[in-house]
């Protein structure tokens, strides 16, 4: 058998950049330019000349503010190139791989157990509802595919250049020594973008097509994330806890969004502090 063929889309991105070189074939990693899921035709033109055998859509308007004032746009991404994307997936036979996000919970606000996959999604936000939209479409239109919600990515493709994550947005703010206000009443269990590409690429090879839950173990609020990362950093900084309601975000976000795999198959991944500690580790040059 010849190796599979893996397009990826949002290759430059966190997760991209970290999945491309763990998957067990040929990649073809596509950025924007080559492929822009906004456009009407792109996904069928270019997947029709590229023949994949999977296709893994790494690419998302993740925006979650800013989502709010443009909600045409954050759907015109992650639902509707969705959308397109499993229909030329469908006819071209290939499988497809969608990363969604636990923004897709929310909506019952005295939730405090994690979700598992057959728990009922309800998002708060624009985002969220655009997340959901475009796990609709892949489930609705391509037999073949893999769901992969996930949360609070940080990847190192996200600490250079135009990227960035909550982790280096942390230190650059520490940095400049501004006052630091974080939100203690957002729970949930940020992810490193290595561990999840690492189960995305094992569930590819070993579990049935489907949704799964895929994050670091535990959970955290924002605020004590915050506290960890100076901590593990050994960064002094002006840190204050605040609450959803004083900070005012434009999009409201779970109070609780923690994620269980309800599979047995699914990758258990090593805690979020673990994995923390690690990123911090690469980032300082260090070895994890
Ligand atoms: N980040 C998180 O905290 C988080 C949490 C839960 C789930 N997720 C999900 O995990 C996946 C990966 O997230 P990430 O943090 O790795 O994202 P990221 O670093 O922001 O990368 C997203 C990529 O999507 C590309 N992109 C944006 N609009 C596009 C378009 N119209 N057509 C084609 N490509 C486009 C971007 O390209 P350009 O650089 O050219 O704009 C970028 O390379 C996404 O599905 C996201 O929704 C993320």
């Amino acid at each position: 058998m010849p190796p599979l063929h893996y397009v990826v889309l949002g290759a430059n991105g966190q997760l991209g950049s970290d999945l491309c070189p763990r998957l067990p074939g040929r990649v073809t990693p596509l950025t924007r330019g080559q492929l822009d899921l906004t456009h009407a035709t792109a996904a069928r033109e270019v997947l029709r000349d590229l023949k994949p055998d999977v296709v893994v859509n790494c690419a998302a308007y993740n925006f979650v503010d800013r989502a709010e004032g443009e909600p045409e746009l954050a759907f015109a991404v992650n639902a509707h190139g969705v959308h397109r994307l499993a229909m030329a997936c469908e006819d071209l036979g290939a499988t497809l791989v969608y990363f969604s996000s636990d923004y897709v919970f929310g909506l019952d606000a005295e939730r405090r157990t994690p979700y598992g996959e057959s728990d009922a999604p309800g998002p708060l936000s624009v985002y969220g509802s655009s997340k959901l939209a475009g796990e609709n479409a892949v489930r609705g239109l391509c037999r073949k595919h893999y769901i992969f919600r996930t949360c609070g990515l940080y990847g190192a493709s996200g600490s250079g250049g135009k990227g960035t994550n909550f982790v280096e947005t942390m230190l650059r703010l520490a940095a400049q020594g501004k006052a630091i206000r974080v939100v203690n009443d957002q729970m949930c269990t940020p992810s490193a973008t290595v561990d999840v590409a690492g189960a995305a690429v094992q569930l590819l090879q070993e579990a049935p097509a489907g949704l799964y839950h895929v994050t670091n173990g535990g959970a955290t609020t924002w605020y004590d994330f915050a506290r960890a990362i100076f901590e593990l950093a050994g960064v002094r900084a002006n840190l204050t806890p605040t609450t959803s309601a004083e900070y005012g975000a434009a999009a409201q976000r779970p109070a609780y969004s923690v994620l269980r795999s309800e599979h047995a198959g699914t990758p258990v991944l090593r805690p979020w502090r673990e994995a923390l500690a690690a990123y911090l580790a690469a980032r300082r040059g260090g070895s994890d």
